[in-house]
């Protein structure tokens, strides 16, 4: 081949490539330069300084996934770590203490004429699995969650990097699983005592008496829940309930709406979980440390009848009534082992 004739071939060549590419659909120019529409990361750093949004495209179905950055967000990160770090360990150091105080003032609410040697049944079989379902399924994820809030700050210089690492993960797990049987338990407590909690006229004189709990020797009149007790099933009922629709919410992020509207639901579920972890906190000291007899009642299900009467007095009188009649003998008044 001449040189010339080479040339021409060269030319036609060129010619060819070219009309190539220019006939060539975008989708496809795309693809041969892949990186040519994503973000830069000097851009990325220039939107965090300016607050502009950064958006990209994804092909899962969330679509919110394609937001990289959101000056928006900004807020709610610092709220949900800062104001909300500081409320969650505020309420329950504020329970602790006034939980410590009570004690320390008032001291452990005695069984006045002791233990009379005879029982009643207080719960039966059935009850007493929902309780400790519920209960053993609060506290975790009660713990878990707190670590989410306050782990790295307080448990993370103790353990060290990697045990937090192994422990977060676990309670990440936990946290979403046990949440289903909290639920499940928290719908058949709701069920077995809704019928004992609603309020009627004799919680009024109760709650003017303080529950008797400030001085000794007073003990207001209660059915099987006495006001206080009401109080804590409703907080259970309702603030268990907005936890698990929360809860649900954060865990299926594209039921929730917007990325403003799981941002609500994860203020609620931290707001709602400390009230909660309070009042809490507040039951579980009376039903062990602060009230002599009570733990039986969810330990054995029996209680003294003693017990029954100091608190409890309509439906020890109730439940005795019902044990002279052999017709209602399954709530008998049942010897002390
Ligand atoms: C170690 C933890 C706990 C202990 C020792 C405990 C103990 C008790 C006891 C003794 C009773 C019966 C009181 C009575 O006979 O009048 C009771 C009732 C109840 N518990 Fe618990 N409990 C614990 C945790 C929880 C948790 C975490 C929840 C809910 C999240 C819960 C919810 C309830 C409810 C709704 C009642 C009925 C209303 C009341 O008595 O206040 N408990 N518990």
């Amino acid at each position: 081949m001449t040189s010339r004739a080479f040339a021409a071939a060269m030319v036609a060549l060129f010619a060819a490539v070219a009309l190539l590419f220019s006939a060539m659909p975008e989708t496809m120019a795309q693809q041969v330069t892949p990186t040519a529409s994503s973000v830069q990361e000097d851009e990325l750093l220039r939107a965090l300084q300016t607050g502009e949004n950064v958006s990209g495209r994804v092909s899962i179905p969330d679509r919110q996934a394609g937001e990289l950055i959101k000056p928006d967000n900004k807020g709610w990160a610092d709220l949900s770590q800062g104001t909300l770090q500081t409320f969650a360990v505020g309420i329950l150091v504020v329970a602790l203490i006034g939980l410590a105080l009570f004690y320390f003032i008032r001291g452990r609410i005695a069984l006045e004429g002791g233990f009379s040697g005879r029982s009643i049944l207080r719960f039966g079989w059935f009850e007493r699995l929902a309780h400790w379902m519920l209960a053993s399924t609060f506290i975790v994820l009660a713990l878990t969650g707190l670590n989410l809030v306050i782990g790295r700050a307080v448990i993370l210089p103790i353990v060290g990097e990697n045990a937090f690492g192994t422990l977060s993960s676990w309670g990440k797990i936990a946290h979403n699983y046990l949440a289903w049987p909290f639920m499940i338990s928290l719908a058949i407590v709701f069920v077995l005592w809704i019928v004992h909690n609603i309020p009627g006229r004799i919680d009024l004189e109760w709650i003017k008496q303080g529950g008797g709990f400030m001085k000794k020797g007073v003990h207001p009149p209660a059915k099987k829940f006495n006001a206080g007790q009401k109080i804590v099933f409703w907080c259970v009922v309702l603030g268990g309930a907005a936890m698990s629709y929360t809860g649900v919410m954060l865990l299926f992020p594209h039921l929730a709406g917007t990325g403003a509207d799981w941002q609500f639901y994860q203020v609620v579920h931290a707001v709602v979980a400390g009230l909660l972890s309070a009042v809490i906190l507040g039951h579980i000291y009376i039903g062990t440390l602060g009230m002599e007899g009570a733990f039986d009642a969810m330990g054995k299900g029996e209680v003294d009848e003693n017990w029954a009467e100091q608190h409890h007095s309509l439906w020890a009188r109730e439940v005795k009534s019902a044990a002279v009649s052999p017709a209602k003998s399954d709530e008998a008044i049942a010897p002390a082992e």
